[in-house]
């Protein structure tokens, strides 16, 4: 499949080259702070820079690409969240990173210690505090600088395991603290999904889920699955709390996720046991930690030990050292994905970091590669980003023996050998035989069983690379002929075993249109574009029936989306997979029934059973993001004022459907006024 590239009319060459240096510069400045988290210039120095390429883009509409930092929701924080003076500062803690810095720490807290130490691991996320008025979630804050937070409470609503509401006795004002995480699986899938998309990867767990809660949208936060665990309570006593382990117990009886690993230990031995009976089994835990925050329990010697300028003295946190192997890289391969992207992978000597075995580690592209002076025989530096991501970071030259080889990537795709093209500004080398090129349809059948797709669960790697070797799925809809006796023949399947995946592939059947959008792997359609497709067209039929023009004149689809999305359909190959998998009853390819609604996310009921109409331009956010967000809370949209409209959020120079709103009596608030109901939580 190939892609148009906006068409360059229209715009005087000045223009085109500062856009070209704001998205370079930006781009730049975004991995800085998220992926290297080492910012060089001022939040609103950014935003300057921001607000100058998309007035450009808006002024040039032929300057419009998906790849423009404009079309990213959320951006650096400051942009739009409200800040808020925290009520105590969120401090850091002193870390040790040796034995002896903790032996160093719990010499100088003998006394204090005396009444015992609480172990916690340290978990590789984002502190945030959270605010329960009465026992009701009223506000959720990031710890920012430490001092001035950043509101993020619609997208904490979207955490599943945070409680809206305490259970037990927990009247008046509690503040609570702790840190929101993306589970090592959670990360993985985020980042293949970003790869897949082009976009700049996360480092590791902390950034993702930076990146995840400063979305501006909470349905795509309520989508990146964050967790959270709790850990400390910001006035203890006014709960009769005087301990660490009773902080613990109180935040686990309220109905908070408290991290099961902690352990009271009496004295300065049984923490070091601890820490050591931890520094492996970390690694079987489904989140990433990087050591153990040791805390005096007894909260009465806190306020007597006090704290620096950015730490409290009652605490440290112990760091495992990172595990960086040498192994040698005995070869680079070069796989080829579901788009057909051509990305070389460094085959290693299998080395044991991190507490799994690392065989192959990514190089991302040819560039990269290069920079890093990576050779095949080099022994190389090796380590996981996050604790997860295999990484090479470079050959070890003292080690070299002159026997080493550069590596070239191939002219042709390796597994089919049709002549790799690389599409106009594009990293990425690309095998264009998306028809039949095993390699591209075994990686297509993966995303099409995937969770965000069709869910088919069950069918893992494994089975999807037997399916395609046996030549069982020649195409998509080939899932959905399968037959118990044809999975029987794949290795390691029994009849039960058939049975249950039989059972998943019927009941993939039934996932909405947006699911099957996703699952199609059209090129720049995520499970955000997919969404959004499915709200504006409904189904296939209304699909096909949409001109570029239309598809591009949705909010939230680019040309390039629209462009490579009208291809897709126009391909005679795709319409005959969209036929086939009608016929064979998906519901997603059937034609929508006309009472048929969009099923809302259920993250928060806050407005569950409304039907909201926006109307009028929307200062804070576009109409797409605000039906998000209603949408998120339990909404239903819709784009006319009837009687059963129970809300109109009418912006600035709202017209008729304003003057039909009052007419019918339905009840108008203003952009403010609905923001306002999803912070405080109250509808009224
Ligand atoms: S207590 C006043 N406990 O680590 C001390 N922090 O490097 C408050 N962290 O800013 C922190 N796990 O974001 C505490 N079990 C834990 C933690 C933890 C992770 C984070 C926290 C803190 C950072 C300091």
């Amino acid at each position: 499949m190939s892609t148009e590239l906006p068409r360059k009319r229209d715009v005087p060459e000045e223009a085109r080259r500062r856009a070209e240096f704001l998205r370079r510069e930006l781009a730049r400045h975004g991995r800085l702070y998220y992926v290297l988290d080492a910012p060089e210039i001022a939040d609103d120095e950014y935003d300057a820079l921001f607000a100058e390429l998309r007035s450009l883009e808006e002024r040039y509409p032929g300057l419009d690409s998906p790849d423009s930092p404009t079309k990213r929701v959320g951006g650096r924080p400051g942009e739009r969240f409200e800040k808020v003076v925290l009520s105590v500062p969120m401090l850091s803690l002193d870390n040790a990173l040796d034995m002896e810095g903790l032996d160093a720490f719990l010499q100088r807290t003998l006394h204090q210690g005396s009444e015992g130490y609480v172990c916690e691991l340290k978990i590789d996320g984002l502190a945030v505090s959270l605010l329960y008025e009465d026992g009701v979630f009223v506000r959720g804050t990031t710890r920012g600088d430490g001092r001035i937070g950043e509101d993020v409470t619609a997208n904490l609503r979207a955490i599943r395991s945070l409680p809206l509401r305490l259970s037990g006795d927990a009247g008046g004002r509690i503040e609570v603290r702790g840190e929101v995480l993306l589970e090592r699986r959670q990360f993985a899938e985020l980042n293949e999904e970003r790869e897949e998309l082009g976009e700049p990867l996360f480092a590791n767990p902390r950034n993702a889920a930076a990146g995840s809660l400063r979305q501006l949208d909470p349905s795509v936060t309520a989508k990146r699955k964050l967790s959270i665990y709790l850990y400390s309570v910001v006035d203890p006593r006014s709960l009769g709390l005087s301990s660490q382990k009773d902080i613990l117990l109180w935040l686990g009886s309220a109905g908070l996720p408290v991290q099961s690993a902690w352990e009271f230990c009496p004295d300065g031995p049984s923490v070091k046991a601890f820490v050591e009976q931890w520094r492996e089994k970390r690694f079987t835990l489904p989140y990433a930690t990087d050591g153990v925050v040791v805390k005096i329990n007894d909260t009465e010697q806190w306020s007597g030990l006090g704290n620096t300028s950015h730490a409290p003295r009652w605490a440290v946190a112990f760091k495992y050292p990172p595990e960086e192997k040498i192994t040698r890289l005995t070869d680079i391969i070069v796989s080829v994905g579901r788009t057909g992207a051509m990305t070389p992978v460094a085959v290693l000597e299998p080395v044991v970091i991190s507490g799994s075995t690392v065989r192959r580690a990514s190089l991302h592209n040819e560039d990269e590669l290069r920079r890093k002076g990576i050779r095949i025989g080099d022994m190389v530096r090796v380590r996981k980003a996050g604790e997860i991501i295999p990484e090479v970071l470079g050959p070890v030259p003292g080690k070299r023996t002159g026997r080493e080889r550069e590596f070239m990537m191939p002219d042709r795709c390796p597994v089919c050998g049709t002549p790799a093209v690389r599409l106009e500004g594009e990293v990425a080398l690309r095998c264009p035989n998306r028809a039949s090129c095993p390699a591209q349809l075994r990686e297509g059948l993966r995303h099409f069983a995937s969770r965000g797709g069709m869910d088919i669960r069950g069918m893992g790697d494994k089975i999807v690379a037997q399916l395609i070797g046996k030549g069982l799925v020649r195409s998509l809809s080939d899932v959905y002929r399968l037959k118990r006796s044809d999975l029987e023949t794949l290795e390691r399947m029994g009849p039960k075993s058939a049975q249950n995946l039989v059972d998943a592939v019927e009941q993939s059947k039934d996932r909405p249109f947006a699911a099957l959008l996703a699952a199609l792997g059209i090129r720049f359609v995520g499970a955000r574009g997919a969404e959004i497709l499915a709200a504006a067209f409904r189904d296939v039929p209304g699909l096909l029936a949409a001109s570029e023009g239309s598809l591009s004149a949705v909010e939230g689809i680019g040309p390039v989306m629209a462009a490579s999305i009208r291809s897709f359909l126009d391909s005679g190959e795709n319409r005959k997979l969209l036929g086939e998998l009608s016929e064979l009853g998906i519901r997603g390819a059937l034609p929508a029934s006309p009472e048929e609604e969009p099923v809302p996310d259920e993250s928060s009921t806050l407005l569950a059973g409304m039907r909201i109409v926006f109307t009028g331009e929307l200062d804070s956010m576009t109409r797409t993001e605000a039906e998000a967000l209603a949408k998120a809370h339990g909404a239903a949209c819709s784009s006319s004022v009837s009687g059963k409209t129970s809300l109109v959020v009418a912006g600035r120079e709202a017209g008729s459907k304003l003057s039909k709103a009052n007419a019918l009596g339905v009840r108008v608030v203003n952009e403010e006024e609905f923001l306002e109901m999803i912070r405080s939580g109250r509808t009224s």
